[in-house]
């Protein structure tokens, strides 16, 4: 019989990403999703790429009762890896109650039914933003967490925490934190991307929304960095090459292979691109030629961050294997596929 994994937030970004890769190392999937920030047919995706639909649940993870329900029908789930949650970093400043509520309490009712049900096993979606500005570049896993710039940030130093002291007092449970650097790119099957909701607010979708025509030009957001060409440096990361990692987490929980119980990894690819880079890797692997200009710095954006992968690449055994000329081609690729169903996507 296969394991089951529960992949809370399945039909977002990466978690839509992460359930093809469990359904194709041999997992069977349970999506819980409220579909806040997502669609149902992203489920269509997955059974394109897999053939197989995952069984899917819309409801809010906040509500305890819900969920609990669902755990009383699933009680034979081999680990969790927990998505959901509200992530624009903007937003949560305007809406800072939102993100608490939304990010603390889902994880809160994970962990309280996890011991309800005896279930051990959770991967949790923390970010490198809880590194903050770091004064030593690559940052490793015990480089120091700085006081967070937003109350998103702050939601998953928190949530850290909060899995640190549930498993400091229940032996029992198992978790992994995996701090995503820059996730971006598409499935090459073009079949599941990021869903563009409004102007987006990051670097990649705003590029392949301006190639196609949607948006005029790209502002690039500061030419005076103390960086080679001054524009700032980030670690992107295919989400393909991530959502493996989720899998490997998942396998080394359920094998009990872990040094400690709670264990965190840097999930990036270790290299650092600008911006101005990473606008040249799009237009060398699409053609595509971008608009775009130089303007003042984005309020509340760090100058350079990338990981050091090391840790990651020796207990896991995995290292991140797409480039980044892949990482803005399958964008494009999926940004096509966007505009080739309009209708659908409005
Ligand atoms: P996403 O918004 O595409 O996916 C999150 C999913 O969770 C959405 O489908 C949403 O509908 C669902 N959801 C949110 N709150 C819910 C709730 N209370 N109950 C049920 N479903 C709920 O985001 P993503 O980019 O796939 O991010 C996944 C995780 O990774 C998040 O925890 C995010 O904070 C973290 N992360 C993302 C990035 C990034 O740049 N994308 C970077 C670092 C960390
Ligand atoms: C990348 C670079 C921008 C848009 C965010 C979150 C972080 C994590 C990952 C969740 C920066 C520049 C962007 C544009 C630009 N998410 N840029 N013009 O800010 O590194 O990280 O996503 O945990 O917490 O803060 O990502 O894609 O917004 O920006 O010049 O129109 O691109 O200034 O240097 P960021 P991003």
């Amino acid at each position: 019989m296969k394991q089951k994994i529960l992949v809370t937030g399945g039909t977002g970004y990466i978690g839509s990403h992460t359930a093809v890769e469990l359904i194709e190392s041999g997992f069977e999937v349970v999506i819980i999703d409220n579909l806040s920030n997502s669609r149902e047919d992203v489920l269509d995706g997955i059974e394109k790429i897999t053939g197989v639909r995952p069984a899917f649940e819309n409801f809010d993870i906040c509500d305890i009762n819900r969920l609990d329900q669902f755990f009383q029908k699933y009680k034979d789930i081999s680990a969790i890896i927990h998505f959901a949650a509200s992530k624009a970093v903007g937003e949560s400043v305007a809406k800072p109650l939102m993100y608490y509520r939304n990010n603390l309490q889902s994880l809160t009712n994970i962990l309280e039914l996890m011991e309800k049900y005896e279930l051990n096993n959770l991967a949790f979606s923390s970010s490198c933003t809880v590194y903050g500005q770091p004064k030593q570049l690559p940052v490793t896993e015990k480089s120091p967490i700085l006081p967070a710039e937003s109350p998103y940030g702050n939601t998953k130093q928190i949530c850290e925490e909060i899995i640190s002291d549930t498993l400091r007092a229940n032996n029992n449970l198992n978790a992994i934190s995996l701090r995503y650097f820059n996730p971006v790119g598409a499935h090459d099957s073009a079949h599941l991307g990021e869903l563009p909701l409004g102007v987006p607010a990051n670097l990649v979708p705003f590029i392949t929304q301006t190639a196609a025509g949607l948006r005029k030009e790209l502002s690039v957001f500061g030419d005076d960095y103390n960086t080679p060409d001054g524009s700032a440096v980030r670690d992107y990361i295919h989400v393909v090459d991530l959502a493996k990692a989720h899998v490997i987490a998942v396998q080394r929980m359920i094998g009990k292979k872990q040094k400690t119980n709670y264990e965190v990894f840097n999930l990036g690819t270790g290299n650092g691109y600008s911006v101005l880079e990473a606008i040249r890797a799009f237009e060398t692997s699409t053609g595509q030629k971008l608009n775009y200009k130089l303007v003042e710095r984005r309020a509340g954006d760090i100058e350079c961050v990338w990981a050091d992968t090391t840790y990651a690449n020796q207990e896991l055994g995995w290292k991140a294997a797409l480039d980044i000329n892949t990482m803005m081609s399958s964008s494009w690729k999926w940004q096509q596929h966007l505009m080739e169903n309009q209708d659908k996507f409005k």
